[in-house]
């Protein structure tokens, strides 16, 4: 753009010497009035010979080249307000200016944080608007080579303390855990004091993220943004295993109670309202307890935007091998920037909710287990205590653990899911209020 914008004027800056070059000719060739014979108007009815002619004509061709750059020079001013800040003297901004959205990387010690930056670098549509912060942890010279070879990129910032945090004996084991939540609130005090960035999407260095995951967080921003029930945006499905979501619903999109994490945007309001009571560790499930989440939801979609391929974590697989790897992928575009999302909004999404999921036809474990369900769906499975929701969770194979009393993606106690080709609610029964947080 810049280089564009150089040669214009350089082009322009001939145009001009040459406009002057040939005024000054033309006033040359002119007797100057104080001359005798000046005031017969000789100059005017002077006969314009060949030469003259052509010279005008091409000034009036100079001219009209002129106001063509001029006007190309003032489009180009205009544009700029897109990327540059205005200084409020300029011309007023003709197209509103998009926000800028960094995405954070925590990265450690896993040289395949190269998976992560490559799909993000190959997907992201502008390097403006979704700056790429790569923040790093455990000082691991080998991935700080990797990080480093994106060159200008990416942002790389390296978490300073790398000492060891006193735990009590028996959280020996969890000082990585100790170590995450250093780390988050570090480099998320980067993102958000240092660079005074207002949002965040925060990935981990073992998520790979789908075609349309920059264009579903820049069209969920306003709705965070606007929506104070809100706190969270997040690309997963905790239960978006293949065959357990629509393949034909890429484009549905859910709020949840349950905090998803891998793969989030967090306002920087949220962060300055938990910043000061981050805990020392756990902050996923820290963040699930009511304390924290104060009644909020997040967004997840039905098809999760980001995989997880760290089978070697901190938590040593517990999920990986049993869940997390066959999470689903999202491989279609959805233009959701294009889309009407007016439906999550919470009350339309509440009552438009409730409604769907309660009257929903009640069925038994046995008819959705052995395929009898009559009818396109969607039915209802109900659970009326904790123990009856493990029972069926785990045997339908969905999540069937709570996190202060939140199942995994469940809204007002709600999962949804398909079983055998059919949208199925796991559902307390109708009138329910709140969660009991001493289910887990
Ligand atoms: C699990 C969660 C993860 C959460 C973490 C903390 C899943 C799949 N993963 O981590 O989202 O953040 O618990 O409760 O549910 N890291 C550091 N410093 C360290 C060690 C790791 O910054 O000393 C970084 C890693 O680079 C990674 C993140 O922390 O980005 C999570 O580490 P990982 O090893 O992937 O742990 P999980 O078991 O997946
Ligand atoms: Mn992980």
């Amino acid at each position: 753009m810049f280089r564009k914008r150089g040669s214009l004027i350089l082009c322009g800056t001939f145009l001009f010497i040459t406009w002057n070059a040939i005024l000054v000719l033309l006033l040359w060739g002119r007797p100057s009035p104080s001359q005798p014979g000046g005031e017969h108007g000789e100059v005017a009815e002077r006969p314009t010979n060949d030469m003259m002619g052509d010279v005008l004509r091409m000034a009036d061709t100079f001219e009209a080249e002129l106001e063509m750059q001029k006007e190309i020079l003032m489009q180009i001013k205009n544009q700029q307000s897109l990327w540059e800040p205005s200084n409020g003297n300029g011309p007023k901004v003709v197209v509103p200016r998009q926000p800028v959205i960094p995405v954070l990387v925590i990265a450690c010690n896993r040289v395949t944080v190269r998976r992560c930056l490559d799909k993000l670098l190959e997907l992201r549509p502008s390097a403006e608007l979704f700056p790429i912060i790569v923040s790093q942890d455990c000082g691991n010279a080998e991935t700080a080579e990797v990080i480093r070879s994106y060159g200008n990129q990416v942002v790389h910032l390296k978490q300073p303390d790398l000492s060891d945090i006193a735990v009590r004996p028996e959280h020996k084991k969890f000082q990585g855990y100790y170590k995450i939540s250093r780390h988050y609130r570090w480099a998320l005090n980067q993102v958000f004091k240092t660079l005074s960035h207002s949002s965040v999407v925060i990935v981990e260095d073992d998520l790979e993220v789908a075609p349309d995951f920059f264009e579903y967080f820049q069209a969920l921003l306003p709705l965070l943004k606007s929506d104070r029930s809100l706190w969270c945006v997040s690309a997963w499905n905790d239960n978006g295993r293949d065959g357990y979501v629509d393949p034909g619903k890429a484009n549905l999109l859910y709020r949840t109670d349950f905090f998803p994490g891998l793969g989030w945007m967090l306002l920087r309001e949220v962060w300055e309202e938990l910043e000061p009571k981050w805990p020392a560790s756990f902050w996923d499930d820290w963040m699930r307890q009511p304390e924290q989440r104060r009644n909020r939801a997040c967004i997840r979609p039905e098809i999760s935007r980001s995989l997880t391929f760290g089978r070697k974590g901190v938590s040593l697989g517990q999920f990986y091998d049993k869940y997390l790897r066959y999470i689903k992928l999202n491989t279609e575009f959805v233009p959701f920037t294009k889309l009407d999302l007016s439906y999550l909004k919470e009350e339309t999404y509440r009552e438009h909710f409730e409604k769907e999921v309660y009257s929903a036809p009640v069925v038994t474990y046995e008819d959705v287990k052995q395929g009898q369900l009559k009818g396109t769906g969607p039915f209802r499975l109900q659970y009326s205590s904790k123990d009856s929701f493990k029972v069926l969770a785990k045997n339908l194979g969905v999540m069937d653990d709570l996190k202060s009393g939140v199942p995994r993606t469940g809204y007002r106690g709600v999962v949804s899911f398909i079983s055998r080709g059919k949208r199925i609610y796991l559902a307390p029964p109708p009138g329910w209020t709140q969660y009991d947080p001493t289910w887990s």
